[in-house]
């Protein structure tokens, strides 16, 4: 086998992330060092990091000051967490993990190797973020390591000129109306959380079209981070049951969920599919995920105003019941469901994970978005989505969810 083949039969082995998974079929070139570190995270027995709503990280879960080596200040960190700082810290610095971390050759670390000062650095500026959060924000972490390297492994601390020089509020006030004309017209009252909600809702056309929604049929392409597309299909049945695959040069993939077992069939022959990688693919594949609103988060409230592209956005807060939160984007003008930001609190920087929904189409009466993007500090969760057709409602066999048979061995 050629290397590059052999390194993705590895990624697709050992990876423990559902898009990863899928992800992983994706990744011929990657960039340089990336692919090991998929490999390596995972062959660590790195956990998934709990990026997807449904997928909280806490379950008694071991920390890494139980399961780490040589853990001096992150003792207390959940241990499926591990991944996603460690890809936080390095995208924070804007290098890569080997920029701290000992590489013997090829995927062979020595991850618990104190020999790189910057590493050393890393554990010194670890505590700093600590105490900063717990001497001035109650502990909460406000500050993390982005907030002041931003993508430099040397942040800037000194203004450098030249400064920018329209500056908030240096716009000269706009002229007073003159006397007797009318002022502006009166601005319409702004909507409430649960209206924007509401509001959303009837765009996409309304909660009777989406109670009709039974099963979905999708087909399209998934590209990884490296941005090669791939033949995807998904069919979705109401509630909860899922097949989805995705098919390299190198096979296809394939999930399902037949409302009681999760599985896999792939590289790997055909597997039971277990925790947590079945809650976040239940999270991101049940029918009604971006529909039903309501049913994800407890509460809403306002988030404030912003711009997507050349979009007018309206921002809503949303709360789970296990007190997840995320931001979701609406558009000012169409009502539709533009964004949503997922926020991973960890100790030492809060982790988001954006999802993008762009292309809605009409789809016998409810819109739905043909583009769907994925953008996380984790390469192997980066993906987009985009479909060339969804049909609703076409009668799936319920032995589509179900677990094949082990496919039989043939023989050499
Ligand atoms: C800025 C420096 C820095 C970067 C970049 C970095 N790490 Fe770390 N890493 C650390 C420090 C410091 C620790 C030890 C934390 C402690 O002592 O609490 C650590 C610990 C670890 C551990 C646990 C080792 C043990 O002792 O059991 C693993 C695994 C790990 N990192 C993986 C990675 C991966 C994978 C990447 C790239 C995605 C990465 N790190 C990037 C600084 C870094
Ligand atoms: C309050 C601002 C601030 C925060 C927050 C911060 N850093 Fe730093 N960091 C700095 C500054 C400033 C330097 C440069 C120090 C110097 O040049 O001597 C630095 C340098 C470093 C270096 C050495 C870089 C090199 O090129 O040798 C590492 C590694 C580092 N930081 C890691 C981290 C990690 C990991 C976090 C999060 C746990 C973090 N920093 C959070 C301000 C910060």
């Amino acid at each position: 086998m050629k290397p590059n083949i052999l390194r993705l039969a590895a990624v697709i082995l050992f990876c423990t992330s559902v898009l990863a998974v899928i992800a992983s079929v994706r990744a011929q070139k990657p960039p340089p060092g990336q692919n090991e570190i998929a490999v390596s995270l995972s062959s660590l027995g790195i956990a998934v990091p709990a990026q997807t709503p449904a997928a909280p990280a806490a379950k008694q879960e071991k920390t890494l000051g139980e399961t780490g080596k040589n853990i001096q200040v992150l003792k207390s960190l959940p241990e499926s967490q591990l991944g996603t700082v460690m890809q936080y810290i390095a995208t924070s610095m804007g290098r890569r993990c080997d920029f701290c971390h000992v590489n013997k050759g090829g995927n062979n670390w020595a991850w618990e190797l104190d020999d790189k000062a910057e590493k050393q650095m890393g554990r010194t500026m670890m505590k700093m973020v600590l105490a900063i959060n717990k001497d001035n924000f109650r502990g909460n972490t406000q500050v993390g390591c982005y907030t002041c390297h931003r993508g430099r492994n040397q942040p800037n601390s000194i203004p450098a000129f030249p400064l920018p020089t329209r500056l908030p509020g240096s716009q000269p006030a706009p002229s007073p109306p003159a006397a007797g004309q009318p002022t502006t017209a009166p601005t319409p009252a702004p909507l409430t959380a649960d209206q924007i909600v509401a509001k959303y809702i009837d765009a996409i056309g309304g909660q009777a079209a989406i109670d009709k929604m039974k099963t979905r049929v999708v087909k399209g392409t998934f590209a990884g981070f490296n941005g090669v597309a791939m033949p995807f299909e998904a069919d979705l049945a109401a509630p909860d049951k899922f097949h989805i695959s995705v098919t390299s040069p190198q096979g296809t993939q394939e999930r399902g969920f037949d409302g009681q077992m999760g599985w896999e069939k792939g590289p790997r022959g055909v597997l039971e599919l277990g925790n947590p990688i079945l809650d976040q693919m239940k999270s991101m594949f049940s029918s009604y995920r971006n529909i039903k609103l309501k049913d994800e988060f407890a509460s809403f409230r306002l988030g404030g105003k912003d711009k997507i592209g050349d979009r007018d956005v309206l921002i809503v807060s949303g709360r789970a019941a296990d007190n997840h939160r995320e931001r979701l984007f609406f558009d000012a003008e169409t009502g539709l469901l533009l964004r949503r930001i997922s926020f991973t609190e960890t100790m030492i920087g809060v982790i988001p994970e954006q999802i993008d929904f762009e292309d809605y189409r009409d789809v016998e009466g409810v819109k739905l978005p043909f583009t769907v993007k994925v953008s996380s500090v984790e390469p192997g969760l980066v993906s987009t989505r985009k479909y060339s057709e969804i049909k609703l409602n076409v009668p799936l066999d319920d032995s589509k969810f179900k677990m094949p048979p082990a496919p039989a061995k043939t023989t050499p």
